[in-house]
C-alpha cells in the first residue's frame, strides 16, 4: 500500500516536471527569448561526421560532436533534411516525414541526439520541407493514382491549356527553378502536376485544409519528440495564383537554363502564405518552438512581412540580402544593417549555407583569407540579433567545387555543367583531424574532402592560438557574456568611411566598439564617439584579429589590412 502511494507521488512529480518542461522558457530582463541570444549552427548531415564509416555522415556522428559544439559556443543546431528521401535534391524531397533516412540512422538515434543535446544545452531543429514532397511520398503516389483519389487535391493538378492537345500545353508558362516548365504531364491520368523545383518534387496544394492539417501534425509529432523548432524551406513558393495566370515575360533574353525570364508574380509570394505562417506559428508557440524562415527577399518591406504584422509569423526570417553583398564593402553592409535596424525587427544574420558559396572564398582575396574570415565573423557575430552559422566556416573551410562532371552529386550542377557547377562545393565533409579523409570517415566520403584539410581541421586549429577556430570560439564566448553585445543597441559610426566599418553596441552605459578594416591597406580612423554622445578615453581590447595593445587610444586608431578590433570603451 505504502509502496503504491510512494509510486503515485513519484508519478505526480514526474508529470509536474514534464509539464514544467513544456512551459515557456523564461524571458531575460529585456524580454528576449532564448533564441534571440542563441547561436544557431546549420549541419548538413551527410557531411558532418560519419560514425559507422560508410562515407556518409549520420545522426550518431552529430551526437558525438555535441561536446565540440558546446565548446565552440553553439546553442542550437538546425539539421538539413534527414528524412527518408530518394535524394533527388539531397533530402529536400521527402518521402516520409515521420522517420529518419536509414543512411543517417533511426528514430532512436534522433531521440538520443535530442536527449544528449539537452544535457549540453544544445537544442535540435529540423528542416521542414513544407512546400512540396518527393514523388515517392505515399501522399503523391495516391494522388497520381486516379483523378478521383481522395488525395488528388493534395497536390496541384490541372488540364493542359489547349483542349485540342492537352499533353503538349502546360497549364501556365511558369518555369521551374531548376529549368524547363514547372508542370509535368502525367499520362496515367492525363493531367499536369505542378513542381516549382525538380519534377520529382511535386508542390502540395496548401489551399486544401487537409494538407494544412497533415503538415501541421508533422510538426506536432516532432515537437513531442523534443524538437525545438524548424527551418521552413522555400516558404515563398508555397502558393500559386488561384486563377493560374501566366507570368509576364521580360524581354527576349533567356536565363542560364535556357528559359524565358519571367516576372514571378503568379507563382511566388502569394498573400495566402502569411495565413499559413500565422497558424503554423500558433502551433509552434503551443510547443515553445522557434521557426526559422528560408526567406529570400529583395527589400526590407518583404522581409518585414515574414515577421508578421503582429510578430505572429516567423520568429527568425533569415536576412539573405546580407549574403548578396559579395564584396568587402562597408557602405553596402552599413546600408543593409541600417535597413533591418530601422525596421524595428530582431535581425537574423547569416553568411552562408548549403546553397551559398562558402564565405571563406566569397570574401577572400586569395592572400588574406584567414584574416578576412575573422573579419567577417567579427562583423556578423557582434551585431544585434541572432546568428546562424554554417558548419565548417569556423575552421575556414573553403569552396571545393567538383573538377569533373562525372563527380557532380548535386542535380543543379549536373544540369548546369560546366557553367553552373552546383552546390557540392559548399557541402564537402567537415574536417576534424589531419588524418585520412580529415577524420570524417575511414572510407572515401560521398564528396571529396578539401585538400587543405591537413592545416584546416578542428584538432590542429584547436592547438593553434591564432587559428580561425580559436577566434570564433573567443568571439562566441564574448557574444554570450558581454552585456552590450547581448542587449546593446547598434550605433553606426563614421558612416562615410569607405574602408572601415565601425559601430558601437551600447547598453546601460556599457559600450563596445567594433572596428573592421575591410580594405587591403592599413587605415587610421577617428571613431566619432563624442558626436554620438559616447564619452570614452580609451578602449580595452576584448578581441582582435591582430596584435593589438591591451589598451587602445580610441581618439585615433590604426587598424592593419583586414584587421578586426572589438573593445570595451572606458
Ligand atoms: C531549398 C533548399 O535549401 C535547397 O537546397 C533545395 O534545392 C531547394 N529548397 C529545393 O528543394
Ligand atoms: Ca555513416
Amino acid at each position: 500500500m505504502r509502496r503504491r502511494a510512494i509510486a503515485s507521488v513519484l508519478v505526480l512529480i514526474l508529470l509536474a516536471t514534464a509539464s514544467f518542461a513544456q512551459k515557456k522558457d523564461a524571458l531575460d530582463s529585456e524580454g528576449h527569448a532564448w533564441w534571440q541570444h542563441a547561436v544557431f549552427y546549420e549541419i548538413y548531415p551527410r557531411s558532418f561526421a560519419d560514425s559507422n564509416n560508410d562515407g556518409i555522415g549520420d545522426l550518431p556522428g552529430i551526437t558525438s560532436k555535441l561536446d565540440y559544439l558546446r565548446w565552440l559556443g553553439v546553442d542550437a543546431i538546425w539539421i538539413a533534411p534527414m528524412f527518408p528521401s530518394p535524394e533527388v535534391d539531397w533530402g529536400y524531397d521527402v518521402s516520409d516525414y515521420f522517420n529518419v533516412n536509414p543512411d543517417y540512422g533511426t528514430l532512436a538515434d534522433m531521440d538520443k541526439l535530442v536527449a544528449t543535446g539537452k544535457q549540453r544545452n544544445i537544442r535540435v531543429l529540423l528542416d521542414f520541407v513544407l512546400t512540396y514532397t518527393s514523388d515517392q511520398n505515399p501522399w503523391f503516389q495516391e494522388s497520381r493514382s486516379s483523378r478521383t483519389n481522395p488525395k488528388r487535391e493534395w497536390f496541384i493538378w490541372r488540364d493542359g491549356k489547349d483542349a485540342s492537345q492537352p499533353e503538349k500545353t502546360p497549364p501556365t508558362n511558369w518555369t521551374s527553378l531548376f529549368g524547363g516548365s514547372a508542370w509535368r504531364f502525367d499520362a496515367a491520368t492525363g493531367q499536369w502536376y505542378y513542381h516549382y523545383f525538380y519534377p520529382p518534387q511535386p508542390n502540395l496544394n496548401w489551399r486544401n485544409p487537409e494538407v494544412e492539417k497533415a503538415m501541421f501534425d508533422v510538426t506536432r509529432w516532432w515537437y513531442k519528440r523534443g524538437i525545438a523548432g524548424f527551418r521552413l524551406d522555400a516558404v515563398d513558393v508555397m502558393f500559386v495564383d488561384s486563377q493560374f495566370r501566366d507570368n509576364p515575360v521580360v524581354g527576349t533574353e533567356k536565363n542560364a537554363l535556357g528559359d524565358p525570364v519571367e516576372r514571378e508574380i503568379y507563382d511566388k509570394n502569394q498573400p495566402e502564405l502569411h495565413g499559413v505562417l500565422q497558424r503554423l506559428r500558433k502551433v509552434a508557440d503551443e510547443n515553445n518552438a522557434v521557426l526559422i524562415g528560408e526567406t529570400w527577399t529583395s527589400d526590407i518591406a518583404q522581409l518585414k512581412r515574414y515577421y508578421g504584422e503582429h510578430n505572429d509569423e516567423v520568429q527568425m526570417p533569415m536576412d539573405f540580402m546580407f549574403t548578396t553583398i559579395n564584396k568587402l564593402s562597408p557602405p553596402e553592409f552599413r546600408h543593409q544593417i541600417d535597413w533591418i535596424e530601422g525596421s524595428g525587427e530582431w535581425p537574423v544574420w547569416v553568411l552562408s549555407n548549403h546553397d551559398i558559396r562558402r564565405v571563406y572564398d566569397r570574401y577572400g582575396d586569395g592572400q588574406h583569407n584567414d584574416q578576412i574570415a575573422k573579419l567577417m565573423a567579427s562583423l556578423y557575430l557582434t551585431l544585434r540579433g541572432t546568428a546562424v552559422m554554417y558548419y565548417g566556416e569556423e575552421i575556414g573551410m573553403e569552396q571545393n567545387d567538383p573538377k569533373r562532371p562525372e563527380d557532380v552529386k548535386d542535380s543543379q550542377g549536373r544540369l548546369g555543367w560546366p557553367k553552373e557547377k552546383g552546390r557540392d562545393g559548399e557541402r564537402t565533409p567537415m574536417q576534424w583531424t589531419d588524418s585520412t579523409n580529415a577524420g570524417f570517415s575511414t572510407v572515401a566520403p560521398w564528396l571529396p574532402v578539401d585538400d587543405r584539410y591537413k592545416t584546416y581541421n578542428v584538432e590542429s586549429e584547436k592547438k593553434d592560438p591564432e587559428s580561425i577556430l580559436n577566434y570564433y570560439q573567443k568571439l562566441l564566448t564574448l557574444r554570450h557574456t558581454n552585456p552590450a553585445l547581448l542587449e546593446g543597441k547598434y550605433i553606426a559610426l563614421n558612416e562615410s568611411d569607405p574602408n572601415v566599418l565601425a559601430f558601437v553596441r551600447s547598453y546601460k552605459g556599457e559600450n563596445v566598439l567594433v572596428v573592421l578594416n575591410m580594405s587591403s591597406s592599413g587605415q587610421t580612423i577617428k571613431p566619432e564617439l563624442t558626436q554620438n554622445a559616447i564619452a570614452a578615453k580609451e578602449g580595452k581590447t576584448l578581441l582582435s584579429s591582430f596584435n593589438a595593445r591591451e589598451e587602445m587610444n580610441t581618439n585615433e586608431m590604426t587598424i592593419p589590412p583586414f584587421g578586426a578590433w572589438i573593445g570595451e570603451l572606458k
